[in-house]
């Protein structure tokens, strides 16, 4: 009776101690690596982060991340030059998408000038209108080396991933890639966001069939 006691209490204590690190309440971090001109990207934010962001803005802490497989090597008078997967246009998509990001003042407002321009790709003034941006800072910001420091800046954080990026986009939650979420959240991004959440996040109790 009274060991049956002690494993009782040893179990609660395990259990305890091996629950995950997020509670409900804290926010997931979903980092979303991309590039301007890519049909996946494209896809992905127009079809999937976008459209889901009303839900999943309750629970993540999302950070886009412009870059993808591009290379950088610095330019003797300052700054860098870029070559990337699509052509120079995406360098230069890159750039412009880096910059409204910093200029956003939430990951909202960031996710809906970057989807935007997923459409029309060369249309930044339009899109931080629409955006509710003002487009004189991204404007200088993209002409000159702060915009191609921003997406240095990505691309040394892009280069140094674990594992290896191989894929874009590429889409790590909680700081741990993973395959399956990561080819599962092309087509099924919500599932796959509440499935890596903490138990009992409120925006996922009422969709996921599997929590019911
Ligand atoms: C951006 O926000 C505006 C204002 O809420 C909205 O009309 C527009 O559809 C949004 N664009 C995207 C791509 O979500
Ligand atoms: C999306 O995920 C949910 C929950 O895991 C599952 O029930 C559903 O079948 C999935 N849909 C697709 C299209 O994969």
């Amino acid at each position: 009776m009274r060991s049956l006691l002690l494993i009782c209490v040893f179990a609660l204590i395990c259990a305890v101690r091996g629950a995950p690190q997020t509670r409900a309440g804290d926010l997931m971090p979903l980092d979303v690596y991309y590039e301007s001109l890519c049909p996946d990207s494209r896809n992905f934010l127009v079809n999937q982060l976008n459209p889901s962001w009303a839900t999943l803005s309750t629970f993540t802490d999302l950070r886009l991340i412009p870059f993808g497989k591009a290379t950088f090597q610095p330019i003797t008078e300052g700054g860098w030059s870029f070559e990337c997967q699509h052509g120079p246009d995406e360098c230069t998509g890159n750039i412009l998408h880096a910059c409204g990001i910093k200029y956003s003042s939430t990951i909202t407002q960031a996710l809906n000038f970057t989807t935007c321009l997923m459409d029309l790709p060369t249309d930044g003034e339009l899109c931080a209108e629409l955006a509710g941006l003002d487009y004189a800072p991204i404007d200088i910001c993209q002409m000159s080396i702060e915009g191609q420091d921003l997406v240095h800046d990505h691309g040394v954080e892009t280069l140094n991933l674990e594992p290896t990026l191989f894929f874009v986009p590429w889409i790590i939650y909680n700081k741990v890639w993973d395959l399956s979420n990561q080819q599962d959240s092309l087509t099924n991004l919500t599932a796959v966001a509440c499935n890596n959440a903490p138990a009992n996040t409120p925006a996922c109790s009422v969709k996921i069939p599997s929590r019911i």
